[in-house]
Formats: C-alpha cells, sequence, structure tokens
C-alpha cells in the first residue's frame, strides 16, 4: 500500500515538474496540449526507469496505452465497416452503402506509430476514415502491418505491399465498385513513410498495372539519414513527440540492440557509404531559408562500423530515393506542422518534388503539433486536429 502511494506520488510529481514546460505561443488550446505533453513525457520518464531496472520497454507501455482506445468495426447509416484481411493481412474496409452508377474513388490507409505502435482500430484513425468514405463517397481500406520489435523492416513494409498489391487486382477492385484511375495512398507519420515508399515502388514497378492518382502524407517521418534537421534541433522537446523518444522507439524498426538507438541520438548512425546519398538531404539546398535560421548544414560524421545495411534503403527513407525515382510520383498533397521534429522530413520531400516540376499541394499548420489527427476524439480532442482532417478531406474531395 505504501509502496503504491509512493509511486502514485512520484507520478504526480514528475507530472507537476512537465506540466509548467512552456507550449509555444501559437498553439490553440495550450492547457489541453500541455497536458498530453506532459502525459508522454511523464511516462517517457518512467519507462527510462523501469527499462534500467529490466522491469518493461517503453514500446511495451505505450502501446498497452494505447490499445485501450481501439475501436471494434461499427456501421452506420452510410458506411458499412468490416474488418477482414487482404492476402492474409488485416484490413478495415469502410463502403458506402448508398448507390452509385458510377464507379467510386478509393483511398488507402497507413497508420502511423513509429512502426511499435497503432493499428486501424485507434479511435481517431477509425473516425478520420469513416469520414473519408462518408465526404468522398469513397471505399477506404485501411491496413494493419505487423510491428517492430517483433518484426523488423522489411516484414511490415511487405505487409502493406500484400495489401495493396491484393487490393489493386482489376476483379477485386471491381468487386467493389472502385474506379482503378482514382486511387490514393495516404499515411501519417511513419505511415507516411510507407505510403510514400508503397508510391515510389507501384509507380516505378511495371508489376503493378493499376497506379496511385494520389498521394497524401500527413505529417510523414520520410527519412531516418538525418536525425539533426533544424526541426529535430528546435523541437527536440516535443511537444508531444519527443526527439530521443521517437528514435528509441524508431530505432526499434531496424534492431533492439541499443548501440543503434545511442548512435542515431548522436546522428553518428550513417554509414561511409552514404556519403553520395546525403546531399538527398542536404538542408542547406533544400529548406527555405526561413526554417534554416541562417544555420549550415555541415555532414555528420559518418561511421565504418555500421550492421545495417538496410539504413541506406530507400524503402525504409523515402527521402533517399533518387530524381528517377520520384519522377514518376503522382499529384501529391504533404501535410506539416510547425511544431513537430518531422517538419523539415516533408519539406524537404516538397522541394524535392519541386525541383523535379511536379505538382505539390502543401498546407502549413503553423499551430500544428504532431499527431492531432489522432486526437480528435474524446478524451484526447484538439480543434487543431479537426481543422488538419477537414483540409486533407477538402483536397482528396478536389483531386481525387
Ligand atoms: C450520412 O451522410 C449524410 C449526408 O452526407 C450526413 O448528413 C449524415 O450525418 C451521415 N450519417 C452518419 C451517421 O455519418
Ligand atoms: C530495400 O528494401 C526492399 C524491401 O525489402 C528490397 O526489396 C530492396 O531490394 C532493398 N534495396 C536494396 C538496394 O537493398
Ligand atoms: C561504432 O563504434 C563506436 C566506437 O567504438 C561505438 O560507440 C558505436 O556504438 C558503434 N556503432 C554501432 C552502430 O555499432
Ligand atoms: C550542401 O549543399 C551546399 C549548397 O550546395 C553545399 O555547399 C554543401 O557542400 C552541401 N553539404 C554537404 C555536406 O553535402
Ligand atoms: C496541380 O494540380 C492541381 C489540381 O489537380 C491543378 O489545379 C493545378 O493546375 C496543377 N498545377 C500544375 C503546375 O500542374
Amino acid at each position: 500500500m505504501a509502496y503504491r502511494a509512493l509511486c502514485f506520488g512520484l507520478i504526480c510529481v514528475i507530472f507537476a515538474y512537465y506540466i509548467y514546460a512552456p507550449i509555444p505561443e501559437n498553439v490553440e488550446e495550450p492547457w489541453k496540449v500541455g497536458f498530453i505533453d506532459a502525459a508522454v513525457k511523464t511516462t517517457s520518464f518512467l519507462c527510462m526507469l523501469t527499462e534500467n531496472m529490466g522491469l518493461i520497454r517503453q514500446d511495451q507501455v505505450f502501446s498497452t496505452f494505447v490499445k485501450v482506445d481501439y475501436t471494434s468495426p461499427v456501421s452506420d447509416s452510410n458506411i458499412t465497416v468490416t474488418d477482414t484481411t487482404f492476402d492474409g493481412i488485416p484490413v478495415r474496409l469502410y463502403l458506402p452503402k448508398r448507390k452509385s452508377d458510377n464507379k467510386r474513388p478509393a483511398v488507402i490507409y497507413t497508420h502511423g506509430g513509429a512502426y511499435v505502435l497503432g493499428s486501424f482500430k485507434l479511435r481517431g484513425y477509425n473516425f478520420l476514415n469513416r469520414e473519408t468514405a462518408n465526404t468522398l463517397d469513397a471505399v477506404v481500406v485501411a491496413v494493419d502491418y505487423r510491428l517492430s520489435p517483433e518484426y523488423h523492416f522489411p516484414i511490415p513494409i511487405e505487409d502493406v505491399i500484400s495489401a495493396v498489391k491484393f487490393f489493386l487486382q482489376d476483379e477485386i477492385l471491381e468487386a467493389y465498385g472502385v474506379d482503378p484511375t482514382r486511387i490514393c495512398i495516404s499515411g501519417d507519420s511513419s505511415g507516411g513513410a510507407l505510403a510514400a515508399a508503397m508510391t515510389h515502388l507501384v509507380q516505378n514497378d511495371a508489376e503493378f498495372k493499376n497506379k496511385f492518382k494520389a498521394q497524401a502524407l500527413l505529417y510523414p517521418g520520410l527519412q531516418i539519414a538525418d536525425l539533426a534537421l533544424p526541426s529535430y534541433q528546435d523541437y527536440a522537446n516535443g511537444p508531444i513527440l519527443l526527439r530521443k523518444m521517437a528514435i528509441e522507439l524508431g530505432s526499434l524498426f531496424i534492431t533492439k540492440d541499443k548501440a543503434l538507438s545511442q548512435a542515431m541520438i548522436l546522428n553518428k548512425h550513417m554509414p561511409l557509404e552514404s556519403r553520395h546519398l546525403l546531399t538527398r538531404v542536404n538542408w542547406s539546398t533544400l529548406l527555405p531559408e526561413k526554417y534554416r535560421k541562417n544555420r549550415l548544414y555541415t555532414q555528420q560524421v559518418l561511421i565504418s562500423n555500421s550492421s545495417y545495411p538496410q539504413i541506406l534503403n530507400s524503402t525504409l527513407s523515402p527521402l533517399l530515393a533518387s530524381d528517377s525515382q520520384l519522377q514518376n510520383v503522382p499529384l501529391t498533397y504533404v501535410l506539416t506542422c510547425e511544431h513537430d521534429i518531422l517538419r523539415d522530413d516533408g519539406l524537404i520531400y516538397i522541394a524535392r518534388l519541386r525541383n523535379l516540376g511536379l505538382n505539390v499541394s502543401h498546407d502549413h499548420i503553423e499551430d500544428g503539433v504532431h499527431a492531432a489527427l489522432s486526437l480528435t476524439r474524446f478524451p484526447f480532442y484538439l480543434r487543431v486536429g479537426m481543422r488538419m482532417k477537414d483540409k486533407y478531406l477538402r483536397w482528396l474531395k478536389e483531386n481525387l
């Protein structure tokens, strides 16, 4: 009893400490953002203690919390919602009920969560995908994939490939009444990397006859090659997404070996042979001055003892794709948040596509915070998340 009271007291003290962390001035509902931010920081701090005692890992704690928010498939008067599998991969389907003489557009959605957390079952994603189906009169396919640290790269991406390949078959699109020329792939955060990697694959591989009309990347994380971009420097302590926590969780996509996450935190994890690839994330040339704020990009220390050649793979870091791979990218929508370590991943991707003369639509949310699209349902409701949802759906409605 005394032990529990002590623990509870400790949690309160840590929470009280973090709740005073300053929240950027222009953020809407600062007390709510501050509360969520303090909850994340407290959890992350306690995880550091328990992990060091060998009790429970950070990813296990976060995924336990996240699972509380899972929903089951519930149909309503407009949309039939079912959980099924595509080639063995779990998907949640949203099928509009109203009769239609024309074929419908489709949206494939890959969720975020640093490859270690989450599911299409999360309340926020379930809401977003249902709204997408309803607003666009579209078929929505939300894809789950096996998560790290149990399954490392490339298994999660291969799961997404299997589901997408299954869905893009003529007879399957026909069966769901989908117009093969109106398919978009969307994803947020690490799911944005999965979506972009899928786009690069589908558009460049002759094996895929049906291509994407569009891709929508929502505060995407698109690379792990440079973890000291200006946004990583400016927002290392959040709000909500912390640099160290994001790297520790994200590194599990590659390995459980802590040596890698420690090297990544120091930004000393890229092998010597990546030198030529790093020009693709050189933010001296690819980031507007407004975000560089007079800082100059100097190439990070490259190491000779990397055990992880997959770090160079552009399926893992879509920003490392070559110009010729990017050349075939379809109409693209990118949403970035100002107060987000991943801001510059999105901005650099936009710059690379625009340098190639490609058509990119961009919404930059000046008061945006990471993960807000997942925070659109009680009890974690942020109005900025609803604004992002509206912008994303407006773009889809006009372009898909
Ligand atoms: C069904 O669609 C109509 C028209 O778009 C909308 O007004 C209504 O709120 C929708 N119902 C649900 C349950 O989403
Ligand atoms: C990158 O990873 C993908 C997915 O597993 C694989 O198909 C591809 O061959 C890899 N590319 C390189 C250059 O190793
Ligand atoms: C490479 O070697 C350095 C120095 O021995 C070590 O600190 C680092 O953890 C190693 N990096 C990896 C990725 O193993
Ligand atoms: C980045 O680009 C700038 C401008 O072209 C160039 O001067 C610099 O050498 C590049 N940095 C690296 C590390 O490639
Ligand atoms: C980009 O796409 C939008 C929407 O399809 C279109 O209105 C616009 O004209 C295009 N811009 C360019 C430069 O192609």
